[in-house]
């Protein structure tokens, strides 16, 4: 019934209508071409990061399943060591005769890599990736909260949350310093050697993924030890109106790099006078991450640490990920990661 293979660079514009009337009415890859390339072409292989799924009789698209390998961002790096899984979508009339899984299968048997993930898996999902015997998780939502403001616009809490200023132990050895693309590519080696956790990115992977980015402007920072380099931080500055919030948004090093920092994580809220930094992440050490002067979000605790700025939406948002790393096997989930930190609107 169905035709499943890569999309070539010529079925662009198929792919393009697929998105619009079956994912979301003009979703940003539909008003943004330059975004869905920088996503999903292969421009050395001539395609787009896609499974399609076409109906032989009528020859238009039924399904696809898009993925961004580690690779998209460091040619380096083998296309098989990692891809995450971005939209999988089926046609509503053409659902429940497994083209959604022939599309997962393909993916499987042609690009075979070695770990398989997805950054915010939908419910519907979730019971097919554990049948398929993947694990699946939640990532944890951390924050810090500017201590110099009272009247918060974008978070909501009980109180004036001053409850939520924490006391990290603060190492004055340490300090965060601006990161530029030199400093990535000649200062940073150590912390990528010393990557246990899958994915291991690279410092190339690093320019390409945010400093080169064609939309969002990102800023790195090396957490300096010291002399030493023992971490590198990206983030992004989000902001409503006129308040600002700082997303961390990846994190290279181990996760002992992050403590004693909460001074540094102070001053930076205070200098870009932003309401909160947060951190959603899998993986990294929560008594670092404590000690850094994070607080864990928890059900109930009557805290709304917002996620989503395009448009802006006051509330709470889960993050759910699967991942197929073997058992045994560490690996560490950032918001960056797939294309969960990815331009919404124009
Ligand atoms: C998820 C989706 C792509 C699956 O496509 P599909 O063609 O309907 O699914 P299939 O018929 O291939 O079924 C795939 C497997 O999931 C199971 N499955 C299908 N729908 C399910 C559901 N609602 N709950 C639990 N399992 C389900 C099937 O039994 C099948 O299992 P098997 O491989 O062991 O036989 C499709 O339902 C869809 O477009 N959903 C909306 C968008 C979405 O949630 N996408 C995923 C995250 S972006």
């Amino acid at each position: 019934m169905y035709e499943i293979r890569l999309a070539q660079e010529s079925d662009g514009n198929a792919l393009v209508q697929f998105i619009d009337e079956h994912w979301r009415k003009n979703h940003i890859f539909v008003t943004c071409k330059e975004l869905l390339d920088w996503q999903h072409l292969d421009r050395t292989r001539g395609r787009y990061n896609f499974v399609i799924g076409i109906e032989r009789q009528t020859q238009t698209i039924h399904g696809v399943l898009g993925f961004i390998p580690l690779s998209q961002f460091d040619p380096e790096i083998e296309i098989g060591r990692l891809c995450w899984m971005a939209i999988w979508k089926v046609r509503d009339e053409a659902r429940g005769n497994k083209l959604g899984r022939y599309l997962l299968s393909h993916l499987e048997d042609t690009i075979k890599p070695d770990i398989l993930s997805t950054v915010a898996a939908s419910a519907m999902s979730l019971p097919i990736y554990r049948a398929r015997g993947y694990q699946t998780g939640r990532l944890s939502h951390y924050f810090i909260l500017n201590p110099e403001i009272s009247d918060y616009h974008l978070i909501i809490t009980k109180d004036s949350g001053q409850s939520f200023v924490t006391a990290g132990a603060q190492d004055t050895n340490k300090r965060i310093e601006k990161a530029s693309e030199t400093d990535i590519t000649n200062g940073t080696a150590d912390c990528f050697l010393l990557q246990k956790d899958l994915p291991r990115k690279s410092p190339i992977y690093l320019i390409n993924r945010y400093l080169r980015h064609p939309i969002y402007r990102y800023q790195i920072y090396m957490i300096r030890d010291g002399m030493k380099t023992t971490g590198v931080i990206v983030t992004r500055v989000c902001s409503y109106g006129m308040s600002r919030a700082i997303r961390i948004v990846d994190f290279i090093g181990p996760s002992s790099a992050l403590s004693g920092l909460q001074g540094q994580w102070t001053s930076l809220l205070k200098n870009l006078n932003a309401e909160y930094l947060d951190f959603f992440n899998a993986g990294i050490d929560d008594e670092d991450l404590m000690s850094s002067g994070f607080t864990r979000r928890e059900t109930g605790d009557g805290i709304v640490i917002p996620n989503y700025f395009e448009p802006f939406s006051k509330e709470n948002v889960e993050i759910d990920y699967m991942i197929n790393a073997p058992a045994g096997q560490t690996y560490r989930t950032v918001k960056g990661d797939s294309d969960q930190d990815r331009p919404n609107l124009l």
